[in-house]
């Protein structure tokens, strides 16, 4: 079955590493189903039924973002928010994403040494309140791709041997 990634990028065009992510991914039609929220609701109006049909119909489903204030940019708590609704992935009858695999998939503008450092916290922990949310909805969290040091002029040959790496971590 094919992987659906569901994009939050409110800036695709001046994208570097999403792009380029998101072109290979393009390579492989019959492994993915590429999402893009801001690109099919440019106000985050979500139509929440078509959201939870697509979810529904994907085993795996990888959210690709730029890192934003330490987290995910905001369109995608709203999503969250709004799709993972009560009665449908929660509480009574809501075990609509049970079972499903979740991926990570996330580009931070500072340097791996600077979320390694002993006093940082971990791009993972970081993320810890999204996997908590997808865990209480009955989710298995699984892989997590990071690209590193976006704001520091990372060179061609280092986004493409990253983006390489995320194929093949979600393919
Ligand atoms: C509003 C905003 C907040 C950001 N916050 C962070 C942050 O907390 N940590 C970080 O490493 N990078 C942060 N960045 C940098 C982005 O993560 C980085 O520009 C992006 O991952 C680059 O990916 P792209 O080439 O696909 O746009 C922030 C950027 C913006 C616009």
């Amino acid at each position: 079955m094919k992987k659906l990634i569901v994009i939050t990028h409110p800036n695709l065009e001046e994208s570097k590493v999403n792009n380029s992510w998101i072109n290979e991914l393009k390579k492989y039609p019959d492994d993915f189903i590429i999402h893009s929220l801001y690109d099919n609701y440019p106000n985050l109006d979500f139509n929440i039924t078509d959201e939870q049909n697509l979810l529904s119909a994907h085993d795996e489903i990888i959210f690709q973002f730029p890192f934003h204030w330490f987290s995910t940019p905001f369109a995608l708590k709203k999503y969250i928010d709004e799709v993972l609704a009560y009665g449908w992935a929660f509480g009574p009858s809501g075990d609509k994403i049970k079972g499903k695999k979740i991926h990570f998939a996330v580009s931070t503008g500072g340097k791996k040494e600077s979320y390694d450092a002993t006093s940082a916290i971990s791009v993972s922990d970081l993320l810890n309140d999204f996997k908590l949310s997808f865990q209480y909805c009955g989710c298995i969290v699984d892989k997590l791709h990071v690209f590193y040091g976006a704001m520091f002029n990372p060179s061609e040959q280092s986004i493409q041997e990253n983006t390489l790496a995320y194929i093949n971590t979600f393919k």
